[in-house]
């Protein structure tokens, strides 16, 4: 079975690849990486610990990861991210303090430790900035041939982004350690907005996790459904909320509800198109392009694969 590593801003639609992680019998999650975005790095890596420890998964060790962009100092905390996940990154629900504290180990040395061990069996799923996979890319260039697969949450090919008209939200963090990443021969997927806009959850499907009647059900569904009533507000076509980060755990254990491109990818890091995600236009004609871009999806089944995996935790659980 795969062995996958979680590097995430944790984020309510973070919570959700979470639980899918721990929960789904295709794959098994052996680490989280906490880094910043929706969050700050410390407040994602504490909600990743309390979650983990709600769902009885206390085995699963936690990283520290980078607090900024890799050519930035710092990281200012954007007031938007509070509106659409809560102060505290989940829906602003209080959760149990987790027992277990963070390991002592770097998250990126934990990365560079866990290709070296698991090499091709490893799958590794990104659903925040990629600085903790740009920097291990710097510290160990041989990881881009030694790894099994990244899975990326980030860029859009095909539709505008979600902070400018070319730029999604991780990407635009840190375009650099992006294009990095694609520009490294790496096996990436990238699972933009091009098809985690499309597989929507509703108040009806957190209801089914409330009636379970557990505590990670009651609160996985108080969680979510403040992420579905403020995109009632800043995105009502959608009629519930959007799947961006379980979306890229679905591509990782179930590539086969996706249509995928094949295509040398890079990122612009500079000038108005800044954080755009692109194809490299002199590669266009060479062969086995790294990066694969899902530009459909089989919504169903993300949704429905996604529920079956969380209602069966939320069962087991306490
Ligand atoms: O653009 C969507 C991404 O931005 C998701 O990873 C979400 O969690 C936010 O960080
Ligand atoms: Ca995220």
């Amino acid at each position: 079975m795969k062995k996958m590593i979680l590097d995430i801003d944790t984020g309510v639609d973070d919570a959700m690849a979470l639980a899918y992680a721990a929960g789904t019998k295709e794959a098994e999650l052996i680490g989280v990486v906490g880094t910043y975005g929706n969050v700050y790095t410390e407040q994602g890596v504490e909600n990743v610990l309390n979650i983990l420890e709600m769902l009885g998964k206390t085995s699963v060790p936690v990283y520290l990861g980078a607090k900024h962009g890799m050519e930035k100092d710092s990281f200012d905390r954007l007031e938007v991210s509070a509106k659409i996940h809560g102060q505290n990154g989940v829906g602003e629900v209080d959760l149990t303090p987790a027992k277990r504290v963070k390991e002592t180990q770097h998250g990126v040395d934990y990365i560079i430790e866990a290709v070296k061990q698991y090499g091709k069996d490893l799958v590794i799923v990104a659903t925040g900035p990629m600085t903790n996979l740009g920097m291990a890319l710097k510290k160990y260039p041989e990881m881009a041939k030694e790894v099994g697969q990244i899975v990326i949450m980030g860029g859009a090919l095909t539709v505008p982004g979600n902070v400018s008209p070319f730029t999604e939200a991780n990407i635009s963090q840190d375009p650099e350690a992006a294009k990095l990443l694609f520009e490294s021969g790496t096996p990436v997927i990238m699972v933009g907005l091009d098809v985690t806009m499309r597989s929507v959850l509703r108040l009806s499907d957190t209801d089914r996790w409330r009636k379970k009647g557990t505590i990670a059900g009651e609160k996985y569904a108080d969680i979510v459904d403040y992420y579905i009533n403020i995109h009632d507000e800043i995105a009502p076509y959608l009629h519930g909320c959007p799947l961006h980060d379980p979306s890229a755990v679905a591509a990782a254990i179930h590539p086969e509800f996706f249509t995928m491109l094949p295509l040398f990818m890079t990122v612009e890091t500079e000038g108005p198109s800044v954080g755009r995600t692109i194809g490299i236009a002199d590669k266009i004609r060479e062969e086995n392009p790294n990066v694969k871009v899902c530009i459909n999806v089989d919504t169903n089944k993300v949704v429905n694969d996604m529920c079956q995996t969380l209602e069966a935790l939320f069962t087991d659980s306490k």
